[in-house]
């Protein structure tokens, strides 16, 4: 490893407060003004809370067309309902990636009046030729996600791979995603390809990511970008680290937003509107 580079810290995002849905309160991310996205990675939510006034409501019926939303709840439940008829309650450690390709139109709904709701959103951009694939669900419970431990280190393989062993969510291209803990002092490693953009999120504790004259310390509620190398080296502090870790294939195609919708063109997003008021984005 001594040739090859450490990817380096090349921004910090620390997201903004925002509401969405039937008025949750949330931190975006990826996804605003400070980063609006970052190659396939469209926006990324933290939902935590503890009192039922800033979740209960939810995200009632809502639709999406063009990318792929991915749930990962670390605490509380979840009902999810879509226009094609999956149903599924999200457990703590579980996970839902549901492509949305031509339309779907869903809800998403705490099922629990009290006590901490504590998880993620992440969107994911599928590229021109696959924005109008059949919707797709993949329900994944915590039990189907492989943990490797060892040297004080735990990674959860949502999707990718990691010391030999696949994670159960199949992406539309090729997508890593791994919720990493690290204890103190201890050290997570990974070869990473240059072609696919990278980036690890914080949420509990901290860690020093690259090496050398260029380690950047990562705090609790930060996004940190990973540019030019190849390797990941991230160390924990004293008080031990857990973050999730993205890494995706850039798509390298014009991007056209519009609220739920995410097309290549204006046109198409004017489109996806209209076959949403015409009844016909899930037919
Ligand atoms: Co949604």
């Amino acid at each position: 490893m001594t040739n090859r580079k450490i990817r380096t810290v090349s921004k910090v995002v620390r997201g903004v407060t925002t509401t969405d849905g039937a008025g949750v309160n949330l931190k975006r991310i990826l996804g605003s003004p400070e980063l609006n996205y970052l190659d396939p990675f469209l926006l990324l939510d933290e939902f935590y809370s503890e009192n039922p006034d800033d979740y209960i409501a939810g995200f009632p019926s809502h639709p999406h067309r063009g990318f792929e939303t991915v749930t990962y709840l670390l605490h509380g439940k979840f009902r999810h309902k879509d226009s094609k008829g999956n149903e599924g309650l999200l457990t703590p450690g579980s996970v839902q990636w549901m492509t949305a390709g031509r339309g779907i139109i869903h809800s998403e709904m705490p099922e629990m009046e009290e006590g901490l709701l504590w998880g993620f959103q992440l969107w994911v951009n599928l590229p021109a030729k696959l924005k109008m694939v059949e919707p797709n669900y993949q329900a994944i419970p915590s039990e189907k996600i492989p943990e490797v431990e060892q040297d004080g280190i735990m990674v959860r393989i949502i999707s990718g791979e990691f010391a030999g062993q696949k994670g159960p969510a199949q992406a539309q291209f090729p997508i890593i995603f791994f919720d990493v803990h690290l204890s103190s002092k201890s050290k997570f490693i990974y070869p990473m390809p240059q072609e696919m953009n990278t980036f690890c999120y914080v949420y509990e504790g901290s860690a020093e990511f690259g090496a050398g004259n260029e380690i950047h310390r990562g705090m609790t509620g930060e996004m940190l970008v990973l540019e030019n190398g190849e390797n990941i080296f991230v160390t924990a502090t004293d008080i031990g680290v857990k973050f999730l870790f993205l890494a995706g294939t850039r798509l390298e195609e014009p991007i056209s937003r519009g609220g739920p919708f995410v097309m290549n063109t204006s046109g198409e997003v004017r489109q996806a509107f209209l076959d949403y008021q015409n009844g016909e984005l899930d037919k």
